[in-house]
């Protein structure tokens, strides 16, 4: 598979006259990939049942004809006005129980049957239209699930689904009161239909009425997109994909990702930065420019075990990489030079098959106008054409996506994402901060990191696991985790609850053949952290355990906070960077993995045949050897 580049292109937005010139420089700038068509329902079809096509057929036709691939995106992220006249019901409901109106995008109810028809329909007027066109190489499903906060809804549409997946699940309104612990404060219910959605109750909602919503939202995602991804099959051999976002976790990726071929994700590093890293100042100050070091890294591992071929092998691209300045963030800064290409070889270095640029050029209308492309308005070239044509050249010296099996994995788990918000124990406390330390642990380490799904087979294809934070755990995760070769390091906050958001009855992590339970646990204020003995502090979360186990490591007041039983270790506290740093690299120390620390704003990945270097700070760094200015990306074969 070749490495590849593309562009996210509107040519509803432009003159007919100008997609010619468009498409030529695309390809003259060696583009092989346009996406188009994802929000233009309303043009496609004006009225109901009217359709008009041939401008959609032109700009294939134009594209290919220029030698570009085109990815088809199906505009169901953007139902036309008449849709509401049709379906005034359709749209989701916030929290706060008020639909959230027509006027920018998304704004449909994922539970919304009548809607999801109308999705299946215009998608299957799509595949039948392009399915054979030799031009559309690839498709794309919708845009961006659960962005602007649109996975959940409180609609009347969801509460009719909400029950009836309740009672699929549950079978009799008896069996749901004794999962949900119904006894406490009188919560029984006597049928189905009176349940409603956990918004709006006096004080909290029971944690297990809320773990169920989050799993039944997170289904219908999954329902959506498989109705779409099984009409494109019926007409179409072409790839499906979806373009996932950074750090939404509120529907599981990976189940989506299990009915396409492909998967995305569009990647914004200093949009992220501002708006959902969760950076401190500092760090924030620090690299306004270049985005931070590890997120865009740890999304690239993410999705990477997400889209498989035939032959098991990943998948993935990022289809939408920022070019310049975006419009959404709190504060918009301009890319460091450099910054655009080293993004897109770091993509291509976690096994990228293609990158594609977030727009080709910037529209001087509507609520996008203040976001960069890689042309401006007038079509004059923005600021990374030159960094873009300098990639296209390399790229012709480095043409193919390599894998590369990591000794590291990080297991990533969206069941865990949700029982944590449901029952976060400490304001600031989530899942995904847990897991994307001990991400940026394993990196400062410079090592190449396997994100994987709790549902992988087994894990003995690494010799180290890390296990944050696996709230809910089935027991062949626990059994798999227990028994491979691979050292692992488990916890904090493991097997805390049963998969209906009980205690267990053995105490966590209740695993079976591990002589450990945890007795209590406490949350901490951010301003009072607890000092380990060997150095680095406990913030946010700690455990207090029995265990017959050695203890390898202490806070300062005795608390046991590292646990060890052969290759099984128990981290039972959440730590800071000084306190979980030494702990992993003595483990890779012992594992005889191939450590580099890293100076800051320094990261290093390996593939099959390649290690690249990338230097997102701002200062010359030296490591290894080589010399890294500032944005620096090296390539070593
Ligand atoms: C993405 C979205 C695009 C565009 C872009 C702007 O989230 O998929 O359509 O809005 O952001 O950065």
């Amino acid at each position: 598979m070749h490495r590849q580049l593309g562009t996210c292109y509107y040519p509803e937005h432009w003159p007919r006259e100008q997609w010619q010139q468009d498409a030529q420089r695309m390809a003259e700038l060696g583009l092989s990939w346009v996406r188009i068509g994802e929000f233009s329902w309303a043009l496609i079809e004006p009225n109901e049942g009217e359709l008009h096509w041939h401008w959609l057929d032109d700009a294939i036709e134009v594209l290919g004809a220029a030698g570009l691939k085109v990815i088809l995106g199906t505009p169901t992220a953007t139902p036309p006005r008449w849709m509401l006249d049709k379906h005034a019901d359709m749209l989701a409901w916030d929290e706060q129980g008020r639909p959230r109106k027509f006027g920018s995008r998304r704004h449909y109810c994922f539970s919304h049957l009548g809607y999801r028809q109308e999705s299946v329909r215009i998608t299957e007027l799509m595949a039948q239209r392009y399915g054979n066109n030799p031009h559309v190489q690839a498709w794309q499903t919708d845009n961006e699930y659960g962005c602007h906060d649109t996975t959940y809804s409180y609609s009347p549409a969801a509460a009719a689904g909400f029950r009836v997946w309740l009672e699929q699940r549950y079978g009799t309104i008896d069996a749901l009161n004794e999962a949900w612990g119904n006894i406490f404060w009188s919560m029984q219910y006597q049928n189905f239909q009176q349940i409603e959605l956990p918004n709006l109750t006096v004080t909290e909602a029971n944690p297990a009425h809320c773990l169920d919503f989050r799993r039944y939202s997170s289904d219908q995602v999954v329902a959506f997109n498989l109705a779409q991804c099984a009409m494109i099959r019926r007409y179409c051999k072409a790839p499906i994909s979806h373009n996932y976002m950074g750090r939404i976790t509120d529907f599981d990726h990976f189940k989506v990702a299990a009915d396409l071929d492909f998967v995305t994700w569009d990647s914004y590093p200093l949009g992220f930065l501002e708006d959902r890293v969760g950076a401190n100042c500092e760090r924030q100050v620090r690299y306004a420019q270049q985005g931070d070091p590890d997120f865009q890294a740890f999304h690239h591992d993410l999705y990477r075990a997400m889209g498989k071929n035939q032959d098991g092998e990943p998948r993935w691209w990022v289809m939408e990489q920022q070019p310049g300045p975006v419009n959404w963030a709190p504060f918009n800064p301009a890319p460091a030079a450099g910054m655009v290409r080293l993004w897109s070889w770091e993509a291509f270095a976690h096994g990228a098959e293609a990158v594609c640029y977030f727009r080709w050029r910037q529209a001087p209308f509507a609520q996008e106008q203040m976001h960069s492309g890689m042309r401006l308005p007038n079509d004059q070239p923005a600021q990374c054409w030159q960094e873009i044509e300098q990639l296209a050249a390399e790229l012709k010296q480095a043409t193919q996506v390599t894998n590369y099996p990591a000794e590291v994995a990080l297991i990533f788990d969206y069941d865990a994402e949700f029982a944590w918000a449901v029952q976060p124990h400490a304001q600031a406390s989530s899942y995904f901060d847990l897991v994307f330390e001990s991400y940026r642990c394993l990196r400062k380490l410079g090592l190449s990191v396997d994100i994987v799904s709790p549902d992988v087979a087994g894990f003995d294809a690494y010799k180290l696991v890390l296990a944050p934070g696996l709230m809910t755990m089935s027991e062949s995760l626990k059994h798999n985790l227990l028994h491979t070769s691979a050292t692992v390091l488990l916890g904090p906050r493991s097997g805390a609850k049963q998969e209906v958001m009980r205690i267990p009855q053995q105490l966590p992590p209740a695993i079976e053949g591990v002589d450990l339970t945890v007795t209590h646990c406490e949350s901490l204020r951010p301003d009072a952290p607890i000092e380990l003995r060997k150095g680095g502090l406990i913030k946010i979360y700690r455990e207090h355990t029995r265990a017959d186990m050695d203890i390898i490591e202490q806070a300062l007041d005795g608390v046991p906070v590292l646990l060890q039983k052969g290759s099984f270790f128990y981290l039972a506290a959440w730590l800071d960077m000084d306190g979980l740093v030494p702990i992993v690299e003595e483990l890779c120390l012992s594992l005889d993995i191939d450590l580099c620390p890293m100076p800051r704003g320094v990261r290093r990945r390996q593939t099959a045949n390649e290690c690249f270097w990338f230097n997102y700070g701002s200062e010359t760094q030296t490591v290894d050897g080589i010399e890294l200015v500032a944005g620096a990306v090296v390539r070593q074969t």
